[in-house]
C-alpha cells in the first residue's frame, strides 16, 4: 500500500457565514483560543505522517501562505524583546511540512477544488476540509489511514446526524462490515431529509485514490453550477471500494457561530489557564 504523504486543503471559499469578519479575513485564519482554524488541520496531518500540504487557495488567501512561512521582522522583533522563545513556536508547523500552493481561478465547488491538485498527485493523498475540527486522542487522519491500510479502499470520515441537519451533508447509503466501517454503495450530497439514504453524514476528512481525478472530471456541475466532491466520490464508489468510517473523537463545525462557540468553550475548558475563566462568565 502506498503511505499517505499528502494532503489537500481547499482553501479558496468565501466563509460567507462570518461576514464581516471574512471581508478581510480569510475563515481558514478565524481563530479557534490562539491558533487559526487552519494550523488545527495541518497539525493533525503532520501528526498523522503528512508531510507536504496541499492549498488550494484563491484571491483574498495571503494570509494563509504568511502563516505557513517564517516572518523575518516577527523574529528580529521577539529577538530584540529577548522573546526568542516564541519564535520556535510561531515557526513550528512552518518547519514541519513543504507547502505547496495552487490557486484556484474561479470558485466552482469543492470537487473543482480538489481537482486543481492533480499535477502534483500521482498517489492515494488525503483532504482536509479546515471547518470541520476534530478532537480526538489519535489524529482523525491517522484513524482513516489505519483503515485504508486494513481495506486498500478510499475512506470517507463520517458520523450519525439528527435529521433536522441530513440537508448539510453529504449523506451515504451503505452496508456496516463491522459497526464502524461502512462499504458505501452511493453518496448523495445535501439531500432533502425524506428522500435520504440513511443518517450517515460525511465529515470533512477524506483519504482518496488518484483515481477520484478521473471522476471529477466526469462530474457535471450541480444546480448552482458546482462541481461537487461528493458526485464525483459517488462515481468512483460504482467503480471500486470506498468506506465510510465512524471515527473516534468529537467534531466541531467551525464554519458556523454554534460550532465555533461550542469549540471555544470546549477548549477553553481543557486549557488550565483558561477553565476559571469560562466557568465564570457561563455562570453569571
Ligand atoms: C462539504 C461537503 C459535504 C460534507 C461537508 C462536511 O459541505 O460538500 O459533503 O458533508 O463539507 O463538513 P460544505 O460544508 O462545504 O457545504
Amino acid at each position: 500500500m502506498k503511505p499517505i504523504t499528502k494532503a489537500v486543503f481547499p482553501v479558496g471559499g468565501f466563509g460567507t457565514r462570518f461576514l464581516p469578519a471574512t471581508k478581510s479575513v480569510p475563515k481558514e485564519m478565524l481563530t479557534l483560543i490562539d491558533k487559526p482554524l487552519i494550523h488545527y488541520g495541518v497539525e493533525e496531518a503532520i501528526k498523522s505522517g503528512i508531510d507536504k500540504m496541499i492549498l488550494i487557495t484563491g484571491r483574498g488567501k495571503r494570509a494563509v501562505a504568511d502563516y505557513f512561512d517564517h516572518s523575518y521582522e516577527l523574529e528580529s522583533l521577539l529577538r530584540f524583546k529577548g522573546k526568542e522563545n516564541l519564535i520556535a513556536d510561531s515557526n513550528r508547523l512552518s518547519d514541519r511540512a513543504t507547502y505547496i500552493y495552487i490557486r484556484q481561478k474561479n470558485p466552482l465547488g469543492l470537487g473543482h477544488a480538489i481537482l486543481r491538485a492533480e499535477p502534483v498527485i500521482e498517489e492515494p493523498f488525503a483532504v482536509v476540509l479546515t471547518d470541520d475540527i476534530i478532537d480526538s486522542a489519535i489524529p482523525v487522519l491517522k484513524q482513516m489511514m489505519d483503515v485504508y491500510n486494513k481495506t486498500g479502499g478510499s475512506v470517507v470520515a463520517i458520523m450519525k446526524v439528527d435529521k433536522t441537519d441530513i440537508s448539510k451533508y453529504g449523506i451515504i447509503e451503505a452496508e456496516s462490515q463491522d459497526g464502524t466501517i461502512y462499504k458505501i454503495k452511493r453518496l448523495v450530497e445535501k439531500p432533502d431529509p425524506e428522500n435520504a439514504p440513511s443518517d450517515l453524514a460525511v465529515v470533512g476528512r477524506y483519504i482518496l485514490s488518484e483515481s477520484i481525478f478521473g471522476y471529477l472530471k466526469q462530474t457535471n456541475p450541480d444546480k448552482g453550477d458546482e462541481i461537487q466532491l461528493t458526485d464525483a466520490i459517488n462515481l468512483m464508489a460504482q467503480n471500486e471500494p470506498v468506506y465510510g468510517f465512524k471515527f473516534s473523537g468529537k467534531r466541531y463545525d467551525c464554519g458556523s457561530k454554534p460550532g465555533m462557540l461550542e469549540a471555544t468553550i470546549d477548549f477553553a475548558l481543557k486549557d488550565d489557564a483558561l477553565k476559571d475563566t469560562v466557568k465564570r462568565c457561563i455562570n453569571r
